[in-house]
């Protein structure tokens, strides 16, 4: 069934609801343990960037889903990363202190862009979320169909996403939507799929 909401471009006042809907369907991921505070923040600073391409499903008001592409993951870590480098590093350490952990991964992840395969396309889509009860609904597909459409636009050819190989739901969400798998990595100590889906011209 085709649930009435709208997708709508994600504003900054969009990130405190997106960074909810984020911990409660990534639960147990490096991100979701730096905590709201963080993500809110990142988000926040995502919904700026001019290399950003990321919308939020509405329904009134409510946030119940979101995407977030990149362009240029690696232009995009610069512009939310570099800029506000002391605000994210406090929010880092604050919660590395209680888990020493959390900082290595934190490094981890500030190589990610720079470790990219070559072969893959510099578009990405970094996340996507439905809130639990809006699920199975197509709100997932909408959001993706927004998000190609706009990369299409902005002459974008193809663009990749990574999935936790273990994540059997979003590896058929994606191949359903025309992603086809092209490379597997291994991060924080996870297998890691890699699928492109390009544009047909
Ligand atoms: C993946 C996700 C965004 C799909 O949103 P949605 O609005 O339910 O999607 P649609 O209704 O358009 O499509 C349903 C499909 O989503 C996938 N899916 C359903 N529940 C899922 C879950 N808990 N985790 C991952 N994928 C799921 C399945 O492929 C399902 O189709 P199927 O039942 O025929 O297999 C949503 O399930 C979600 O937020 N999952 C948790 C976060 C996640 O895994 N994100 C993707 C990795 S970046």
């Amino acid at each position: 069934m085709n649930h009435p909401v709208r997708i709508e471009p994600l504003e900054p006042q969009h990130a405190p609801a997106v960074a909810k809907i984020h911990s409660v369907s990534q639960s147990g991921t490096f991100l979701t343990s730096l905590g709201e505070e963080f993500l809110t923040l990142l988000y926040r600073r995502i919904s700026r960037s001019a290399c950003g391409n990321s919308y939020v499903a509405l329904s009134g008001e409510d946030v119940v889903g979101f995407i977030v592409g990149a362009l240029s993951t690696k232009q995009l870590f610069k512009d939310v990363a570099l800029k506000a480098p002391l605000h994210f590093g406090w929010l880092v350490f604050k919660r590395g202190l209680s888990r020493p952990t959390l900082l290595a991964q934190a490094f981890k992840t500030l190589a990610y862009p720079s470790q990219g395969d070559e072969n893959l396309p510099d578009a990405e889509l970094l996340a996507l979320a439905v809130d639990t009860p809006w699920r199975n609904q197509k709100i997932g597909a909408q959001l993706v169909t927004q998000l190609r459409q706009s990369m299409h636009t902005a002459g974008i050819g193809a663009m990749v996403v990574t999935v936790d190989g273990d994540n059997a739901g979003a590896l058929r969400f994606y191949q359903r939507h025309g992603f086809k798998p092209a490379a597997v990595s291994h991060m924080y100590g996870r297998p890691m799929q890699h699928l492109v889906l390009t544009f047909q011209e």
